[in-house]
């Protein structure tokens, strides 16, 4: 089976290509290497281009035919979102646009998308079942709930059909140790942390300590990045078998405050690294929890690395070995 992988360089993009690849699948990166890098690649072919190039991303799908596409190139960052909204609507909503128009020409009926917690934004209810009303609350959300409806819509038009998987925040690295979180700027707590104990930066700063939480420090749910890898191998399985267009979420079902991840990462590494309180940044919710048990249920994903320490482990063994700064 040939799978075509957009952002296939980036972080989870290139976990997935690890996973695919072990897999025995053939594997076709698309990726323009604005924020991913070349050197992720453990297997498959790069072809270096933008969604945003109709010409290039069509003749790319003519020829390579594949029987599914996995869709993960986007702009990531929530603050950077509030400040250049037209770029992410034009990044994340519009190039996935392209990307369905393209498919739809070449006939190409399996989708996977990379969609995300922010699209609830505050949300109702703690763990947040699949089932709860879209309001996401900055234009990261919204450029990817967006996306979801044309998938809706488009999945009720004909025979296309689709798996979206809100992810909660992916976390560690290859287990093997090929590959990890190489983002620039990073955002994510777990490398930023890491690169305080490097002591690549100052300290690690803590944006909020007055939440209505047990330790007053916002709690997430972090999942493994090979699991959230595996989860998508799951759903391109089940597509593949017939299943009908659905829409999972992706995490463990449970979390851990900004404290707790400060303290195992602390355990871990064996550095007493410093720690700064700051305020709230705008637009974090005290709590986001995933129920996982959809995906459990429909999809059989069974998770293999639900473990902080070991989470941190694989990623602090990442930030080690690696060269970059980012
Ligand atoms: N990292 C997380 O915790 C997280 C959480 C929820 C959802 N997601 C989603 O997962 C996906 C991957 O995130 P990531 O952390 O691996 O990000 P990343 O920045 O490491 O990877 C994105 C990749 O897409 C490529 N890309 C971006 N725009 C492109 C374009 N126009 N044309 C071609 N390639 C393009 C980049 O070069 C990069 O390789 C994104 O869609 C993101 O919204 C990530």
């Amino acid at each position: 089976m040939r799978i075509f992988v957009t952002g296939g360089a980036g972080y989870i993009g290139s976990h997935m290509v690890a996973a695919l690849a072990e897999k025995g699948f053939d594997i076709l990166v698309y990726d323009n290497l604005s924020t991913g890098h070349a050197d992720a690649l453990v297997s498959g072919k790069l072809v270096v281009g933008d969604l945003g190039d109709a010409q290039l991303l069509g003749s790319t799908l003519h020829d390579f035919r594949p029987d599914a596409v996995m869709h993960f190139a986007a702009f990531i960052q929530v603050g950077e979102s509030v400040r250049e909204p037209l770029s992410y609507y034009r990044n994340n909503s519009m190039n996935a646009l392209s990307l369905l128009e393209a498919m739809a020409k070449e006939g190409i009926k399996h989708f996977i998308f990379s969609s995300t917690a922010a699209v609830y934004g505050n949300p109702e209810r703690v763990p947040i079942t699949e089932d709860q009303t879209l309001r996401p609350i900055n234009p990261y959300g919204s450029s990817k709930a967006f996306v979801e409806k044309i998938l809706e819509d488009v999945s009720h038009a004909g025979d296309f059909r689709y798996v979206s998987l809100r992810y909660f925040n992916a976390a560690g690295a290859d287990p093997l140790n090929r590959i990890g979180e190489r983002h620039d700027p990073e955002t994510h707590l777990i490398p930023l942390i890491l690169k305080a104990a490097k002591g690549e930066r100052e300290s690690l700063a803590i944006h909020g300590t007055d939440y209505p939480t047990p330790d007053g420090t916002c709690i997430r749910d972090y999942i493994h990045v090979t699991d959230l890898a595996a989860a998508h191998v799951q759903a391109l399985e089940y597509l593949f078998s017939g299943g009908k267009s659905d829409v999972f979420n992706c995490g463990y079902g449970h979390g851990y405050s900004v404290r707790e991840v400060v303290n195992a990462a602390r355990a871990v590494t064996g550095i007493n690294f410093p720690v700064k309180e700051a305020g709230r940044r705008e637009g974090d919710p005290p709590v986001l929890v995933a129920d996982s048990s959809k995906i459990k249920r429909t999809l059989n994903w069974q998770p293999r690395y639900d473990d902080l320490h070991l989470i941190i482990n694989t990623a602090w063994e990442w930030e080690k070995k690696n060269p970059y700064r980012a």
